[in-house]
């Protein structure tokens, strides 16, 4: 795609210094408490994030993979200081930003946007286009040369938008255009770093690769510098120079794309690997390779001790039990936090007794599940229609859906196998409760700026937001995994809220949350943890 020259040398311009490091963290922890009872007293913590060290360096796509709940957008939220850490630190540019002060902040909001998963949620339905990708300008108080309605139409055609739609509202766009529009309000300003949280997957797969394409070809022409969130491997294999696998709140593999794919090292990035479909029904060696990773993954309010994959790992032995495996650089380019690696001559021999759990928690799976899944395969792979197809050992696409399938179908195999599926179930449940909310999320990424005119609207949005905050409440009383889903949507519904409605929650999860948001909308940053 053409992208068009830029009209006036105020934005979308780099400096590029590929290779440098753009952001560094160390450390970096999220813990969530819980709090109960009249008093609000902690009664425990979901480890959302805990202890992640990684760079990502400018000029590059650093993808995160993992199951639903590991901690991904957290992640994400961190890096953009939307959220304050709990630990560790944060360095961009070389300068620490962990705990910056407003004034600080402010020209960081220039240099590091966001894309938000849900193009539904994220746009505001009472403001036009050119309102919502014109609100950074007012709100960072910056003038582009030529004034605001220009510039904003010229980041319109950026993005393959008609800038004469200018004055048209949210609901006369399509999910996909929805999504440009997101990416339009995010280049607004130029920024330096973007991270973009499952930019398609709310989005039909012929879609999917329009948007992915577009992200591309904006990091050639402008040289930017993503960390691109997704659960979808298609989708962050054809667009990352690196790829980091998250399970459970931390990295356990971190390595270049090609040598992930090719020789994965930690058996849960095998696993994932290999619950991508294949998309050629008629590769025999389709079976041996194929694992698929069964039962939900554990609770991050009290995540297994050692290896916190011990659970449902194959070749867990009594040291990953007690033990954690420290994240090292086994091969250049490959980081991997495992006692018995794939791929790898170090390994524990494989006459070491295993977990009796993890290795019931293993079967195979039967031909005629993935013959069905290769077939779905291929139909996403010709949609995709996406470069570098075909070129390992591994599969190229996925679509998340077809890993739950082989669930009921059983070998009487023995385990060396297990099920990945669940993660599509889950995340389906998350997008589709976030979708059912869509009405009063959709209230303020910009809201700073132009409230007046929508007084009416902003009161019975800060009613719906307030009833989610009940919700939430509710969710963070139980120390159970429900907690993570309830307090998901309060996340979800705080993504653009008012900070008006984090007064009416009774529940400092939610009001985190949601005075969270609200700032980073006012491009602020969240306040501190008590
Ligand atoms: N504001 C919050 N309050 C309490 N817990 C939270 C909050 N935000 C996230 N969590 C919990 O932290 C964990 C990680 O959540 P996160 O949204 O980062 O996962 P994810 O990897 O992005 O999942 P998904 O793929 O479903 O989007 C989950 O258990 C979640 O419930
Ligand atoms: S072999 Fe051990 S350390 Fe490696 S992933 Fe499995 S349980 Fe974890
Ligand atoms: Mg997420």
């Amino acid at each position: 795609m053409a992208i068009p020259a830029q009209s006036d040398g105020t934005t979308l311009t780099k400096d590029p210094a590929p290779g440098e490091v753009l952001l560094k963290v160390t450390g970096l922890q999220k813990h969530f408490p819980i709090k109960k009872g009249l008093l609000q007293r902690q009664v425990g913590a979901v480890h959302a994030v805990d202890g992640l060290d990684f760079e990502v360096r400018a000029g590059e796509t650093l993808g995160v993979v993992g199951e639903s709940g590991c901690g991904k957008s957290t992640m994400g939220r961190l890096i953009t200081r939307l959220l304050e850490p709990t630990g560790g630190k944060v360095e961009f540019e070389g300068k620490d930003i962990t705990h910056l002060g407003v004034g600080g902040m402010r020209p960081l909001r220039r240099d590091v946007q966001m894309i938000f998963q849900d193009p539904y949620s994220s746009l505001n339905p009472r403001h036009t286009i050119g309102t919502i990708i014109g609100a950074p300008f007012k709100l960072q108080g910056v003038e582009p040369e030529g004034g605001i309605k220009k510039e904003v139409q010229r980041l319109l055609s950026v993005v393959g938008l008609n800038p004469e739609h200018y004055n048209r509202y949210p609901h006369e766009f399509s999910g996909g255009q929805r999504q440009r529009i997101g990416i339009a309000r995010a280049l607004a300003l130029n920024p330096k770093l973007v991270v973009a949280d499952e930019p398609v997957s709310a989005l039909d797969v012929s879609i999917q690769a329009q948007v992915v394409n577009l992200l591309d070809d904006l990091q050639q022409e402008l040289g930017l510098t993503y960390v691109i969130i997704a659960h979808d491997l298609s989708v962050v294999r054809h667009v990352s120079d690196r790829i980091a696998v998250m399970y459970l709140g931390k990295i356990v593999e971190l390595a270049d794309r090609d040598l992930l794919y090719k020789t994965p090292m930690h058996p849960y990035t095998k696993a994932l690997m290999s619950a991508v479909p294949i998309p050629d029904p008629a590769r025999k060696s389709a079976k041996s390779e194929r694992i698929l990773l069964k039962g939900d993954v554990p609770s991050p309010i009290s995540p297994p001790s050692g290896c916190r994959f011990h659970t449902r790992c194959w070749k867990a032995t009594e040291i990953c039990k007690t033990t954690e495996p420290p994240l090292l650089e086994l091969r250049p380019g490959q980081q991997v936090a495992c006692h018995h690696p794939e791929n790898f001559e170090d390994q524990a021999p494989q006459d070491t007794v295993l977990l009796s759990d993890a290795k019931e928690a293993a079967e195979l799976v039967s031909d005629e599940a993935l013959a069905e899944s290769a077939a779905t395969s291929a139909a996403v792979a010709a949609e995709m229609g996406v470069s570098g197809a075909g070129d390992t050992e591994t599969a190229e696409s996925a679509e998340p859906e077809t890993a739950t399938e082989p669930a009921e179908s059983e070998t009487a195999s023995e385990s060396t196998k297990a099920d990945a599926g669940s993660e599509s179930a889950e995340s389906e449940t998350a997008s589709e409760s976030t979708k059912a909310e869509a009405g009063s999320e959709s209230a303020e990424a910009e809201a700073g700026s132009e409230s007046a005119e929508s007084e009416t609207a902003s009161e019975s949005t800060k009613a719906e937001a307030g009833s989610e905050s009940a919700e939430a409440e509710a969710g963070s009383e139980s120390a159970e995994p429900e907690t993570a889903s309830e307090s998901t949507k309060a996340e979800a519904a705080s993504e653009s809220a008012e900070a008006d409605a984090a007064s009416e929650s009774t529940e400092p999860e939610a009001a985190e949350a949601e005075s969270t948001e609200a700032e980073a909308a006012e491009s602020e940053p969240p306040a501190k943890e008590k």
